[in-house]
């Protein structure tokens, strides 16, 4: 039995879900596609993951965190573009997924089992770019999270993170032949309700009753500033877009954003902008325009796909 590194019982739950998702081998529990080999290409394939929130930024020489990354392929990736990365997740199967993954490609990673609310194992100021994708939804306080990431990142630092957008969550599993009815108001910060548990990949049926929250995006952006972190792009957007049978998850999607990502930085302890005011050269980019990500490999992370 691994030692618990659950701050709450919502996480040890959630664990315990997820090392059941990871053994049935779901993909969201496994890194999916496979880069192509040269770095040009491994550039592009992280940059797809990371719908360009962090192009242009060199990561030669950066130290990453991937923050509950344990099912992708952002943490090899990272490594393998020449930062010094660090792999945390709670779910000690998916950390050993990757392990194998980046053993067998001889990349060399560090790894942290515990749960993103706790990072006390992590220095202060250790990270250039913390990347943290999909996961925020599944606690209740993310502002216990942020200020964890505002503590390990160093002055410039990054971070990016994504979760389920706070109003499109409350619809699935509401069609009521006629029309979409929220499960819950926005304004709660109870969990949001799942009416069937099961996380279905065609053959592959899993059990599996995460809890989740939907993070009311007023609070995701006051909480970074309240942090000492500068928002410098906020995006909304879905997997794909062409919709699909009335009152289905892609029908949903196709209307409204599945996700949201938000980039935030912590001001440099020199200086923040230039004399004149310009963005110091190494900045990130300015945030892109909205486009529509190019074609993501990775599936929707809601259970069924049509309900
Ligand atoms: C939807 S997956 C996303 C995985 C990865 N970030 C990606 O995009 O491929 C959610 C991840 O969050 C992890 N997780 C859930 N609760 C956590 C917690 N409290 N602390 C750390 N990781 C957690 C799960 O083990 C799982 O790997």
């Amino acid at each position: 039995m691994p030692k618990r590194v659950a701050v709450d019982d919502v996480a040890a739950h959630n664990e315990r879900m997820w090392e059941r998702l990871a053994k049935a081998g779901i993909p969201y529990t496994r890194p999916q596609g496979t880069p192509p080999r040269t770095t040009q290409g491994k550039r592009r394939f992280l940059d797809r993951i990371t719908n360009a929130t962090l192009a242009g930024v060199d990561l030669g020489g950066k130290r990453v965190l991937s923050l509950a990354g344990g099912g992708g392929w952002d943490a090899i990736l990272f490594a393998e573009l020449g930062a010094a990365t660090t792999l945390v997740d709670i779910s000690s199967r998916q950390l050993a997924t990757v392990r194998r993954l980046a053993r067998s490609r001889g990349t060399e990673l560090d790894y942290l089992r515990t749960d993103m609310r706790d990072l006390s194992a992590l220095g202060s100021g250790e990270f250039d770019v913390v990347f943290h994708q999909h996961s925020l939804v599944f606690v209740p306080d993310p502002a216990r999270v942020i200020a964890e990431v505002t503590r390990v990142l160093a002055g410039g630092g990054v971070y990016v993170f994504s979760t389920m957008h706070p109003v499109t969550f409350l619809f699935y599993e509401s069609w009521t032949g006629t029309g979409w009815r929220p499960k819950k108001t926005y304004f709660s910060d109870r969990p949001v309700p799942v009416l069937d548990p099961t996380w279905d990949f065609g053959r592959v049926k899993v059990h599996a009753p995460t809890y989740e929250y939907a993070h009311r995006t007023s609070d995701l952006v006051n909480i970074c500033v309240r942090a000492g972190l500068t928002v410098d792009g906020l995006w909304e957007w879905s997997p794909h877009y062409e919709g699909g049978p009335a009152g289905s998850d892609d029908a949903l999607e196709q209307k409204l954003p599945a996700f949201i990502q938000i980039r935030a930085r912590k001001a440099s302890s020199s200086s923040g902008r230039g004399a004149n005011g310009s963005r110091r050269r190494t900045d990130p980019p300015a945030p892109p325009p909205f486009v529509r990500p190019p074609g993501d490999s990775r599936p929707s992370p809601r259970r069924t796909p049509a309900r």
